[in-house]
C-alpha cells in the first residue's frame, strides 16, 4: 500500500501522469486494493488539489437580496481580503439592512470598519453557533486584525440565546442585543462560513470618522527615508510607470536613502536604459501586502521584466519574520511599512536590489526555479524529492478563482472543476480497463 502511493506524490497533476501511473501500479496492487477503493483515492487527490479557496462576491453574487453588502464588500477592497483567509466568517445583512447603514452617509473608509466587523477570524458554521461553550462566546473581527480598533472594539460576542436564538453584540456596544442569526447561505468547513445577521452591528468605534488614508504616491514616496529613491525615478522619469500602475495594484520595495547614498556610483555607471530597469526592478504590477508576503515564497516579476530574455525576477522568502528579497546577486530585507492599503503597498528596504541582468559579474548561480508566465508571485517548485508539487493548487495564491457551493458543485468549481471532471473520467476509464484485462 504505502510504495503504492509514494509514487503519486512527485507527479505533476496533469491527466497524463495519472494515466501512467494507474497503469503501472494497478497491475501489481489489484489483488490487494479493490478498484472502486482506487477510483475514490484518486477522486478524493484531484479533489483536494483543485478545490482550494473561495470567491465571495461569487458566493454572494447568487442572493440578490445581499447585493448591496456585496457591492460594499469590493468597493472597501474587504472581498479581497475575505477571499486570501482561510477560517473565516462572514456576516452578511440584506439589502434593507445595508440601507440604513448608508442612510447614515459615513465615509468609504468607515463603511468599511463597520463592515471588517461583520467578519469574523474564526469558523462559524450553524451548528457551532448554537453550541457555543457555556452560552457565550467571544471572537476576533477583521476591524481587530487591521489594527484599526482602539482596545478590544474588534471584538464581538455570540450569545446562545434562550429559544434557539443567536445573539451578536458588538464589545463596544453592550446595549444591542437584538440582532441575531438568521440562516446559513454557504458552509465550507472549515474555510468559510457565509451567515446573515438581523442587521448591521453598531459599533461606535467603527463608525467613528476616519481619514482615508493618502493613497497618492508621490507623496507617499516622499516619506520615511524614501527620498532619495524618489529623486532617482524623477530624475529618470521612472516614477511615471509606477504612477500608471497604481490603479491595478502595486508594490514598491524602496531602498532607504543610506542604501542608496552607497550605491550611488555604481548607479553612475549605468546607462540611461539601465538606470531605468533598475528603478523598475524595484516595483512589482500587483498589490502585496505584508500579510501575503508573509506567507508566501517565490519567484515575483517585476515592473521591469519584459518577457523570457528581460525576467527580472527575484524570489520572497520569508525568515522569521522577515521578508528577504533574494536576486541572485544581493540579498535585501525589508525593514520598514510606508504604506499597506490595496491598492497600494510601500516597504523599505536596507539594500538597493540588484538584478542579474545588471550584475552578471556577481552573479551565484543557485537552483533555475521556472519563469513565472506573469506579473505576480509564483510558488517555487518544491526543489526536495517527496515534496508535493502543487502548482495547480497554489500558483495563483491568493487570487484563485475557484469558488465552492454546496448547493452548486459544476459552478463551484469554475476553473479547477473541468480538469476534476475529465480526471476523474479518464481514470474510471483507465481503471476499469485493467480491471477488465486483469479478470
Ligand atoms: C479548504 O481549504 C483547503 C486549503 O486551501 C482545501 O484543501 C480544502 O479543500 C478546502 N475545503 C473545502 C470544503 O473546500
Ligand atoms: C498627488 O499629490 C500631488 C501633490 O502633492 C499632486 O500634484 C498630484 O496631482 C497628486 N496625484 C494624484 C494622482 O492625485
Ligand atoms: C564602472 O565601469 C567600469 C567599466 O565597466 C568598471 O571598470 C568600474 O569598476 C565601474 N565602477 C563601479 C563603481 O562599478
Ligand atoms: C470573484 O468572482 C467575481 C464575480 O464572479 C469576479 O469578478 C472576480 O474576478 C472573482 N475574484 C477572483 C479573485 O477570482
Amino acid at each position: 500500500m504505502k510504495c503504492w502511493f509514494a509514487p503519486l506524490k512527485q507527479t505533476t497533476h496533469s491527466t497524463h501522469s495519472y494515466l501512467i501511473i494507474t497503469i503501472t501500479t494497478t497491475s501489481s496492487a489489484m489483488t490487494t486494493v479493490s478498484a472502486p477503493a482506487i477510483i475514490f483515492f484518486f477522486f478524493l487527490l484531484s479533489l483536494s488539489t483543485t478545490v482550494n479557496s473561495h470567491n465571495i462576491t461569487r458566493i454572494l453574487a447568487k442572493h440578490p437580496d445581499f447585493s448591496t453588502f456585496n457591492h460594499y464588500l469590493t468597493i472597501t477592497h474587504l472581498a479581497n481580503e475575505i477571499n486570501r483567509r482561510q477560517t473565516i466568517t462572514v456576516c452578511a445583512v440584506d439589502n434593507a439592512a445595508m440601507s440604513s447603514l448608508i442612510s447614515k452617509h459615513l465615509s468609504l473608509q468607515t463603511i468599511k470598519n463597520v463592515l471588517s466587523l461583520h467578519v469574523f477570524a474564526d469558523y462559524f458554521g450553524s451548528k457551532k453557533l448554537h453550541q457555543v461553550t457555556k452560552g457565550s462566546t467571544s471572537t476576533a473581527t477583521m476591524y481587530q486584525a487591521t489594527g484599526e480598533a482602539p482596545g478590544t472594539a474588534g471584538y464581538v460576542h455570540i450569545t446562545d440565546a434562550k429559544g434557539g436564538k443567536v445573539r451578536f453584540t458588538p464589545e463596544d456596544n453592550p446595549s444591542q442585543t437584538d440582532t441575531v442569526y438568521v440562516k446559513s447561505i454557504l458552509e465550507m468547513p472549515y474555510n468559510i462560513s457565509v451567515i446573515q445577521i438581523s442587521s448591521i452591528l453598531q459599533s461606535p468605534e467603527a463608525e467613528a470618522p476616519t481619514a482615508a488614508p493618502d493613497l497618492n504616491l508621490t507623496n507617499l514616496l516622499q516619506r520615511d527615508g524614501c527620498q532619495s529613491f524618489y529623486d532617482l525615478l524623477m530624475s529618470s522619469g521612472a516614477i511615471g510607470t509606477f504612477l500608471s500602475n497604481v490603479e491595478s495594484g502595486v508594490t514598491v520595495f524602496c531602498p532607504g536613502d543610506d542604501a542608496i547614498a552607497k550605491f550611488t556610483p555604481k548607479y553612475k555607471n549605468l546607462t540611461a536604459p539601465e538606470k531605468t530597469s533598475l528603478l523598475l526592478y524595484h516595483g512589482v504590477p500587483v498589490y502585496n501586502s505584508m500579510g501575503m508576503l508573509r506567507s508566501s515564497n517565490g519567484l515575483m516579476n517585476t515592473l521591469a521584466t519584459e518577457g523570457a530574455k528581460k525576467k527580472y525576477d527575484f524570489t520572497v522568502q520569508n525568515d522569521g519574520n522577515d521578508v528577504t528579497l533574494k536576486t541572485k546577486v544581493v540579498t535585501a530585507t525589508i525593514s520598514g511599512t510606508v504604506v499597506d492599503e490595496e491598492p497600494i503597498a510601500v516597504y523599505t528596504i536596507d539594500k538597493v536590489l540588484l538584478p542579474k541582468e545588471l550584475f552578471k559579474g556577481t552573479v551565484v548561480e543557485a537552483d533555475e526555479p521556472a519563469p513565472a508566465p506573469k506579473a505576480g508571485k509564483k510558488k517555487k517548485k518544491a526543489a526536495k524529492k517527496g515534496e508535493t508539487t502543487d502548482d495547480d493548487a497554489e500558483a495563483p495564491g491568493p487570487d484563485s478563482s475557484n469558488d465552492y457551493s454546496d448547493d452548486d458543485v459544476a459552478d463551484s468549481t469554475a476553473s479547477g472543476g473541468g480538469r476534476v471532471v475529465v480526471t476523474t473520467v479518464v481514470m474510471v476509464v483507465v481503471v476499469g480497463f485493467s480491471w477488465l484485462v486483469l479478470v
